[in-house]
């Protein structure tokens, strides 16, 4: 897609971190954006944000786990928008679990969020974005969905999918106006780690995998500051997004967003059975030059 000038976006997981700033800088450029999130409070900040802009907005409440939800989003979409050019499905959660100790539901609300909710809005907006001169479906996955950690079982069965399905889907609409993204961030400092629920064992130092391999320091640290730790961390959200508009402009199939996303990536290629010993070496040159992308895009605030 050359331009958004003038088109019509659906951002879910718009109340927070990079669907927040996608809704910001589609709207930068000229673009209407429909934006969709469970949290009523954070998105209505994004929607303040939104109205300086001069273009079409819309502000919807919604569970994407619940599929009628999605129904009365696409209504309420087309009734005020009558038209969809790009959706970003971007809302996603994890939990921080072994899989022995993660109770079914946690299971189940993570798939049905980052898998089941991907896909219902696919299906939902399908007709919509093929009826376009020029359309683009970005279903976000995760480097996750493509190297898998211990402790992330759940958010890794759900990511492996939305790049599965995202890539045959995009095969099937070859040949067609509409171009499939699948994004694969890598550490974008975000509120994902601090939102999730850790899930220990029959005992308090049952923790989850993912915790236990993480440095001392990190282990001895409170959920919430490994939370904060994780968002003053990583990439900036506003220049993950650019990455991701980018990519779509330039019609990037798989669109990874960092260094450390494109490196563990070659790794799992090279080093199949024993890729996470290789991480040690690469993610330290990353987390030292994530010291300069910790900052906002210009022009925009580190906080919105
Ligand atoms: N931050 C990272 O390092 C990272 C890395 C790889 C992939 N991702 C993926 O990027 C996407 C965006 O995550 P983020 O890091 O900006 O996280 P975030 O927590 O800052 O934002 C996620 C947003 O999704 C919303 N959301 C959660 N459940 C929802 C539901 N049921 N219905 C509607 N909205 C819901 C949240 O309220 C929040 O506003 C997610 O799919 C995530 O899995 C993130």
């Amino acid at each position: 897609m050359k331009s958004f000038d003038n088109k019509v976006a659906v951002v879910t997981g718009a109340a927070s971190g990079m669907g927040r700033y996608l809704a910001v800088l589609l709207a930068r450029v000229g673009c209407n954006v429909a934006i969709c999130d469970i949290n009523g409070e954070e998105l209505g900040k994004t929607a303040t944000m939104l109205s300086q802009y001069n273009i079409a907005t819309s502000t919807h409440l919604v569970d994407i786990a619940d599929p009628l939800q999605i129904d009365r989003l696409h209504e309420e979409v087309m009734a005020r928008h009558q038209a969809v050019d790009l959706v970003f499905n971007n809302a996603g959660i994890t939990v921080m679990s072994d899989f022995e100790n993660m109770p079914p539901a946690d299971w189940d609300r993570v798939m049905n969020i980052n898998l089941a909710g991907v896909v219902n809005m696919t299906r939902k907006f399908l007709p919509d974005l093929k009826s376009r001169p020029e359309a683009a479906l970005i279903n976000t996955s995760s480097i996750f969905g493509m190297v898998a950690v211990p402790g992330q079982s759940v958010y890794h069965a759900a990511k492996f999918a939305v790049r599965g399905f995202t890539e045959s889907l995009a095969r099937e609409m070859d040949g067609t106006n509409l171009r499939v993204h699948c994004v694969h961030p890598g550490h974008i400092g975000t509120n994902i780690a601090s939102s999730a629920k850790e899930v220990v064992g029959s005992t308090a130092s049952d923790m989850p995998a993912f915790i236990r391999e993480m440095p001392v320091f990190m282990r001895k640290m409170s959920s919430e500051e490994r939370g904060k730790m994780f968002k003053e961390n990583g990439m900036h959200p506003s220049r993950a997004a650019k990455i991701i508009l980018d990519g779509v402009q330039r019609s990037r199939a798989r669109i990874f967003v960092g260094l450390d996303a494109k490196l563990m990536e070659l790794t799992q290629r090279f080093f199949p059975q024993s890729y996470m010993r290789t991480w040690p070496f690469i993610l330290l040159p990353v987390f030292v030059l994530n010291k300069f992308l910790k900052k906002p895009l210009p022009g925009l605030p580190s906080e919105l």
